[in-house]
């Protein structure tokens, strides 16, 4: 079977740009490939330096991913810091990253502006360790939200970089959704950015929201005025229709793209339905996370488990890698 790899950052609820981007895919590739998922706790430092909520954060986004359906039994499900072997390729790994090309890389630029008192070098090689996440289990298909692309084709460069230098050891990783193209779900104030974490609060729909928060933020969603039958949709609009066609029926879906282009549609209607059968994908999910997080003896088991598993995969990898590069003594 195939090796597949992604991580999540423990920094916050998950939210449906997580769902759609990456875990939705996770379900499905549980029941074809071999899977290791994990929670990207070394990761979540680079930007949330006060790990007050770290425990609680990485217990939550354990019991949010089995709780939209990855099943412990099928995947491997591990905590990025309990394999120390990535700490070891990651120093092997950065010298073989060169300055210049992780400067230019758009999310480091983002951190710059974004956090210009915290410019850590954690930062800068963020895109190292993501790589070494990936190729210390010889992935080959990595699920992820467009916003990763770019991390993505690092990932395939220093691979490919090492094999040169070194010797064939890793296999180049694709980035993977089902369907064409990599996700990019939309912040729901119609200002065009991306639905993240960070984002003010009534504009991103997390898994953990109760239903009337739901129904009100979605509302408040902002389509853009006008949408000219003929004309692409606005931006705002697909994005909402690219969220119904996941929780609601063909049907529906159609009708509203109908309604667009015969220029009948009725926002407010289409927001009502929208929040109604996110209420029915939203709440039994959210209910079992509850329950889950509750249980931390059941989520230290599954994390003890995946953890031998993936530690055991990443140490074949790595006990290659020394021996390639001439690190092995005895
Ligand atoms: P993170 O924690 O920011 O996000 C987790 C996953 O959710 C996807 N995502 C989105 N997809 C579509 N639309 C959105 N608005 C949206 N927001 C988030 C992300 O693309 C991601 O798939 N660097 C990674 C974590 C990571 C990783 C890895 C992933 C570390 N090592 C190795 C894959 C393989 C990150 O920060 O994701």
């Amino acid at each position: 079977k195939e090796i597949v790899v992604s991580g999540i950052r423990p920094t916050g609820y998950l939210h449906l740009g997580n769902y759609f981007g990456a875990i939705r895919n996770y379900i499905r590739m549980q029941e074809e490939f071999n899977c290791y998922f994990f929670v990207a706790d070394w990761h979540s430092l680079t930007t949330h330096p006060n790990p007050k909520d770290l425990q609680t954060n990485v217990m939550r986004v354990l019991a949010e991913n089995i709780a939209s359906g990855l099943d412990p039994e099928k995947v491997t499900l591990y905590v990025q810091s309990d394999i120390p072997e990535i700490a070891e390729l990651y120093l092997l790994m950065n010298t073989l990253a060169y300055m210049g090309e992780l400067e230019k890389v758009p999310t480091f630029k983002d951190k710059v502006r974004l956090q210009p008192d915290n410019v850590n070098a954690g930062l800068l090689t963020y895109p190292v360790l993501m790589s070494v996440d990936i190729l210390i289990q010889r992935a080959v298909k990595v699920p992820v939200g467009k916003d990763q692309g770019q991390h993505l084709e690092m990932a395939r460069n220093f691979a490919q970089r090492f094999n040169s230098r070194y010797g064939e050891l890793f296999p180049e990783p694709e980035a993977f959704n089902y369907g064409d193209n990599l996700v990019r779900i939309l912040s729901l104030d119609g200002k065009g950015g991306k639905m993240s974490k960070s984002e003010n609060e009534m504009s991103t729909i997390y898994l953990s929201d109760e239903d009337d928060k739901i129904r009100q933020k979605l509302k408040k969603a902002q389509t853009a005025s006008g949408g000219v039958p003929g004309e692409p949709m606005p931006e705002s609009v697909q994005n909402l229709i690219e969220i119904m066609k996941l929780v609601s029926t063909p049907d529906t879906v159609q009708f509203y793209i109908d309604a667009y282009n015969a220029g009948t549609i009725r926002y407010g209607d289409m927001k009502t339905q929208l929040g109604e059968d996110m209420v029915q994908f939203i709440a039994p999910i959210r209910e079992r996370a509850k329950s889950l997080q509750e249980d931390t003896t059941y989520l230290r088991k599954i994390m003890k488990e995946g953890a031998e598993k993936a530690r055991a995969n990443a140490a074949q990898t790595l006990q290659q890698a020394r021996k390639l590069i001439g690190l092995n003594y005895y």
